[in-house]
């Protein structure tokens, strides 16, 4: 199977989170119990992604570094990249162009949470999709807020529009997007929108023309969420506390994943646990590397 690497998008201002976001990024904010980036970082663990490029400000892009490192503590590897501008989505595929060589590439917001029984299948089916790009679509009451995306039967996209005043589906497109190598060339062409960013929704309409862009639906099972504003982040919050109170498991940690994966032993995991050890979630990792967590 052809190599994917991954790219997290942990850029902006986040103007919609302000006065939070006037000094830190919003990707290092906490969700609960783990920074924000844990989670679509996790994502991308979950597709067997090991080469990652993260993109951020030049602001926080050392903040970044400090948290993650090069990645080798979960068995991966990981490359910065600063975006000197807010320039828009579609800029990471110019700014990663060197990164993804000749591979494809899953790219995925730094503030989308994905959390859902079928998401490791889903992942796995869009990864083997070798020579088509693949997006997912999202059923919510209201999409406005996001790219829309009409679907046919076959699973093929008809329609694709950002942040349409009178939506034509109630597919929202979540920010994890499966691409092509020759994404890198498409998004060198697309031109800024009104806004004066280069769009994500542009290169999905590319391939849309091309007959390249598949959607898998997430079902009404998977939860996802944009933490982009005070109450999103709040909520997700309380969404990832009441899971994990009620069943002792975590949600979204690398640690645990890099571990069932295999990716890192259990001493490997038992070392960065020590370090936690004050909180539920180092506890837990310490009984997950002693075997004393059940399967799931
Ligand atoms: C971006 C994309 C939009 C997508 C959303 C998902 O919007 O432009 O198409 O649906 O992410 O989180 P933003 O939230 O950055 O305005």
């Amino acid at each position: 199977m052809k190599n994917r690497k991954g790219i997290i998008l942990a850029g902006g201002s986040a103007t919609r989170l302000y006065p939070l976001t006037l000094a830190i990024s919003k990707q290092i904010m906490p969700v609960y119990d783990k920074p924000m980036i844990y989670y679509p970082l996790s994502v991308l663990m979950e597709a067997e992604i090991r080469q990652v490029l993260i993109i951020s400000t030049p602001r926080d892009i050392v903040t970044f570094k400090e948290l993650l490192g090069d990645g080798s503590k979960w068995g991966m590897e990981f490359t910065y990249k600063v975006q000197e501008k807010p320039a828009g989505l579609a800029e990471a595929f110019i700014l990663g162009a060197d990164f993804m060589g000749d591979d494809n590439v899953a790219m995925i917001l730094g503030d989308n949470m994905f959390y859902g029984n079928n998401l490791s299948k889903i992942l796995k089916h869009a990864n083997e999709r070798e020579d088509e790009s693949t997006i997912f679509g999202y059923y919510v009451k209201d999409p406005r807020a996001y790219g829309v995306v009409e679907i046919d039967k076959q699973g093929n996209a008809v329609s694709i529009e950002e942040k349409p005043e009178k939506p034509k589906s109630h597919y929202a497109v979540p920010g994890l997007y499966f691409y092509t190598n020759d994404v890198k060339e498409i998004a060198k062409t697309i031109k800024p929108s009104e806004r004066g960013e280069l769009e994500i929704t542009s290169i999905n309409e590319e391939y849309m023309k091309r007959g390249k862009l598949k959607v898998e639906k997430l079902g009404r099972a998977m939860t996802w969420f944009d933490t982009g504003t005070h109450d999103a982040l709040l909520e997700t919050a309380s969404f990832v506390q009441t899971i994990e109170k009620r069943q002792g498991m975590q949600i979204c940690s690398p640690d645990e994943i890099a571990y069932r994966k295999g990716w890192i032993t259990a001493e490997e995991l038992s070392n960065i646990a020590n370090k936690l050890i004050k909180t539920d979630y180092g506890k837990f990792l310490k009984d997950l590397a002693e075997n004393k967590i059940g399967e799931e």
